[in-house]
């Protein structure tokens, strides 16, 4: 049977972090092998913010080199450079004709980055929802392991899609999100009720997967937690339930197993569990990732591959998308001209 296909991407701003791994990678990973799996770096939505370019390059490979370390597998999963794939832009242009300015109004996303961004409220912050929906069309992804912030965006893809297959016939399957049950809202440490946000500019809001497990330690026992000693997920209670939630994330259980473990105990314990499961998980992550990140030529060498492989299916796709609009095919005979 054919496999199914399974797409998802980060955006290379800031530095990785745990929630990046607990509400995408590793969702990732553990679907390799049943799908046909495309993973692009997509350095296209990065530049909606400014980025050095004296060192953008570096973190792209960085964050390329991050996904092989946590276990994506580039003999199987075709991992490419977003930019390196052309027809990302080409399909996003003629989804943004089959989508409202209203249905791009409602993107929360959009509406926190523009009272962020006042003094730069660019087009592509605006229309970026319709380059993620392209990403993912573009490869006829059945699944999209995403984190809980990016469940808005994925329902405009649905939509998109939908309302393009009913003007031109099936050209689009519809795409699922798989939203972890626990890690798909990893939150701030220092101010929990704000997500884990990788272009923090407060290192101790963040574990990044880079941190070293000194700093992973101290940030962890110094995170904020609440008032009151019980150890339960709770509405009032969001530090606490942050670190429930990242350490069933992490050792694979349920918050409410950890809540029946954790009765009678102090913050204390709580957080130095959740320290040496972060610290344990990182570890070989980052043993793997200085290993892969010293040898650049084999990095870019991997993703010329990549970009290769991906391109085919872009541009059949694309092909099909522009006999469904009824433009005139690209003939491969070159006459004389009349
Ligand atoms: P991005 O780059 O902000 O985040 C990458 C992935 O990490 C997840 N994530 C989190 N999960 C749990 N807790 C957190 N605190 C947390 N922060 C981030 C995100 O949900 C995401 O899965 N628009 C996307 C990138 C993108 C994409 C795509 C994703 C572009 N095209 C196509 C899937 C398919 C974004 O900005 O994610």
């Amino acid at each position: 049977m054919k496999k199914q296909t399974l797409l998802s991407g980060i955006a290379p701003s800031g530095r990785l972090t745990l929630g990046n791994y607990l509400g995408a990678i590793r969702n990732w990973v553990a679907r390799q092998d049943q799908y046909k799996c495309f993973f692009p770096l997509v350095d296209l939505h990065a530049v909606t913010v400014r980025q050095d370019p004296t060192t953008f390059a570096d973190r792209c490979r960085d964050f390329v080199a991050l996904y092989l370390a946590c276990g994506v597998n580039p003999q199987t999963s075709v991992v490419f450079a977003q930019s390196h794939v052309a027809e990302h832009c080409e399909l996003a242009w003629i989804l943004q004709c089959y989508t409202q300015v209203g249905e791009l109004n409602r993107m929360t996303q959009y509406k926190d980055k523009s009272r962020r961004n006042k003094g730069d409220m660019n087009a592509g912050l605006f229309s970026y929802p319709v380059l993620m929906a392209a990403d993912i069309v573009l490869y006829k992804a059945d699944l999209v392991p995403v984190g809980e912030d990016q469940r808005q965006h994925l329902e405009l893809t649905r939509d998109v899609a939908g309302r393009f297959n009913g003007l031109f016939g099936d050209v689009f399957p519809i795409p699922e999100a798989y939203i972890p049950d626990s890690g798909a809202r990893v939150m701030s440490l220092q101010d929990p009720t704000k997500k884990m946000s990788k272009s923090d500019t407060v290192a101790a809001n963040v574990i990044a997967l880079l941190d070293d497990p000194t700093d992973v330690a101290r940030k962890i026992k110094r995170c904020v937690t609440d008032s009151g000693n019980e150890i339960v997920v709770r509405e009032d209670k969001p530090g606490v339930s942050n670190l429930l939630n990242i350490l069933a994330a992490v050792t694979e259980t349920t918050t409410a197993a950890l809540e029946n473990e954790y009765v009678g105990q102090g913050y204390g314990r709580l957080k130095s569990d959740v320290a040496d499961a972060v610290i344990a998980l990182l570890e070989p992550i980052q043993a793997r990732f200085s290993d892969l990140r010293s040898d650049e030529l084999a990095l870019d060498a991997m993703l010329a591959a990549g970009a290769l492989e991906a391109g085919k299916t872009a541009r059949r796709t694309v092909q099909e998308v522009h006999g469904a609009l009824g433009f005139i095919p690209k003939s491969s005979r070159v006459g004389p001209r009349a």
